[in-house]
This record gives structure tokens, sequence and C-alpha cells, in this order.
């Protein structure tokens, strides 16, 4: 069942994060969906009820031109078929005002980011509200962001990215936003942190004080970059340095601060890359590619469910179900 974000987060409030997690293909859907629900090797395993998590499947503006949008669409649609139980939010990820405009018209989406960071504070806010005005009218809801997200390999490092709590909440209430992506630290990719550099709490705290009462907020760059992961991909003749991530441990520390939203893609990745080395070392004769997709299908459910269990959205599910026919 499809809902959207805001209904997701009304029952995470301060108590757990629902993770948002990037798709781009076939096998990463079924992987999300199976860890979802707490399967693992098959569509017709059972449901685990105490594994099971509501979550946000988002897409890119990279992942719907990969091959073609109304691929993913009718991926996802067959997807919440084979497995009735879900709940989840479809949310594109990282929006310009066209791709936003593109997905509130197509009727699929229930959710939708407008990324307007880079833009001075009066043009994020202008941008951000005609997108709004036009989500809501829709019954659809829409994420902002504030700040820049910083990246150690840009040198990046000072203050001036992060999210100026004053700001925050004129953005909010002049926008209309329904959540708010907010930059404490964290940025995109595998390479986050060096020395120690990690998320900025008390910046964090002082937003979700300003802001009213139980608004949501959204964190960008959540991935853990688990060395477990980036140790198997070098055994198996990857070349990946000095990576790091924001250590799972963190999660739940967040959500209490009002993060609601976890975004993971590169963790994702991670494990595409060393299950598909692996199998290649391991069998090098082998030139199907259903071997291996089937591998990392097992493996990026069990990656879920771990995750779930991090972010406190793991066991969830029937909670979200009662409270949505509230
Ligand atoms: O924040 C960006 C996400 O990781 C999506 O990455 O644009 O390469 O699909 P992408
Ligand atoms: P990671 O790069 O840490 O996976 O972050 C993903 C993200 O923020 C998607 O919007
Ligand atoms: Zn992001």
């Amino acid at each position: 069942m499809i809902v959207t974000t805001k209904q997701l987060f009304q029952h995470a409030y301060g108590r757990y994060a629902v993770g948002a997690y990037n798709i781009n293909n076939l096998e990463q859907t079924v992987g999300l969906f199976r860890g979802n629900l707490g399967k693992s090797k098959s569509n017709a395993d059972p449901v685990d009820a105490a594994k099971s998590a509501p979550f946000i499947l988002q897409i890119s503006r990279g992942a719907r031109s990969y091959t073609d949008k109304r691929f993913l669409e009718a991926m996802i649609r067959t997807a919440d078929q084979v497995f009735p139980e879900v709940i989840f939010a479809v949310h594109l990820d990282h929006g310009t005002e066209e791709a936003c405009y593109d997905c509130i018209e197509s009727g699929f989406y229930s959710s939708v980011m407008i990324d307007a960071s880079h833009e001075k504070l009066p043009k994020n806010i202008e941008i951000t509200r005609r997108v709004v005005e036009r989500a809501h009218a829709k019954g659809i809801v829409v994420e902002a962001e504030l700040g820049q997200l910083g990246g150690v390999e840009e040198d990046v490092t000072g203050s001036v990215c992060l999210t100026d709590p004053a700001e925050a909440a004129e953005f909010v209430e002049k926008s209309g936003c329904d959540s708010l992506a907010v930059a404490i630290g964290t940025s995109h990719g595998a390479y986050k942190f060096a020395g120690k550099q990690g998320l900025h709490f008390d910046v964090l705290e002082e937003i979700q004080k300003i802001l009213p009462k139980g608004f949501p907020l959204v964190m960008h760059g959540s991935s853990s970059v688990p060395k477990e992961w980036v140790e198997r991909i070098n055994n198996a003749g990857g070349k990946m340095k000095s990576a790091s991530g924001v250590p799972e441990e963190q999660y739940l520390p967040a959500a209490k601060l009002g993060v609601c939203k976890v975004n993971i893609d590169t963790d994702g990745r991670l494990v595409w890359c060393a299950i598909h080395r692996e199998s290649f070392r391991d069998d090098p004769a082998n030139f199907d590619l259903r071997p291996p997709g089937t591998l990392f299908m097992a493996a990026y459910a069990d990656y879920i469910v771990h995750k779930n269990t991090m972010l406190g959205s793991a066991g969830q599910l029937e909670a979200v179900r009662k409270a949505l026919k509230e």
C-alpha cells in the first residue's frame, strides 16, 4: 500500500526513523520489498512481523533516466501486488522544479523532494512554495532542503554549510513544506568523515526546538559505509580507500531529535558491489547474470532488515497499519 511520507512520519516522530532507500533496478526493488517484510531468500518466505517495517522507496533523477522512468513505476506497482503486506511511500529524491511537477502530475508519487538548497534563502522559499502549492492540490507532500551537505573530499568542513536554525524556522513557515532536510554534517557517498568529524547533534537539537512541535526532519547522506562491506569489496579486487559513514548507533539519537527519514543509497551500492565481485571471483567460469542477482537480492534483503533494526523501524509495520486505520 502506497501512503505519504507524512503519514509514516506521524507514527515515527521522536521514536524511530523510517529508512529511505534508493532503487534503480529490479534486483534492488525485490531485495528492498523482501527485506521490509523480513523475508530473505524467496518471495514466498513467510512475513516476519518482528522484522517488518514501513519504508520509503526513493527515486533520483538519475534513476529515472537510467532506463526509462516508466520501468520503475511498473516495477514498483508489481512489487506492491507481489508483496501486498507492505506499507511504503514513493518519493522523488533531489528533484528540480520540473522533475517535481512531472512526478506530481504522474499520479504515482506520494511525496516529492524539491532541492533548491543551492539557492539563497528567499529564492529557495519561492521555488519550494510553488512546488508545495502544486503538490498539495493533489494530496502529495513535499520535502525541501535548507543548508548544504558537506564533503571532506571537497574540503567543505566549516559550519557555513550547516543549516541555520533561525533560517529553518523562517523557511518552514514561509515555504509550507511538510518536512525539511537539514545539513548537520553528513555528505553523500562513501567518503563522509575524516578524523573527528561527525554529526552536529547540537545544531539538530536547536533546529528541533525552534520548529513547530512534531515537524519532521530528514537526514541525507546517512549511509554508514560499513567496514565489513568495504573490506569484502577490496578483498574481491576493489580499490576503495578511507571510506567512512554515519555510525549506525547515531540513527536513534537523531530520531529522538525529530529525524524521521534517514536516506541510504551508498550502503546498498556497497552490498551490490561486494556480492557481484565475490561472485565473479569465486566462480570465474560463470557468465550467467542470475546467480549473482539471486545472491544480491537475499543479501540486500538481510541488509535492509539490519538497517531497519538500527533505525528502530523494524517491527513497526503492524502498528503503522493500525494507526492508518484510526
Ligand atoms: O543523493 C543522491 C542519491 O544517492 C542518488 O544518487 O543521483 O546517483 O542516483 P544518484
Ligand atoms: P548516501 O550517499 O549516504 O547513501 O545518501 C543518500 C541520500 O542522501 C539520497 O538522497
Ligand atoms: Zn540526498
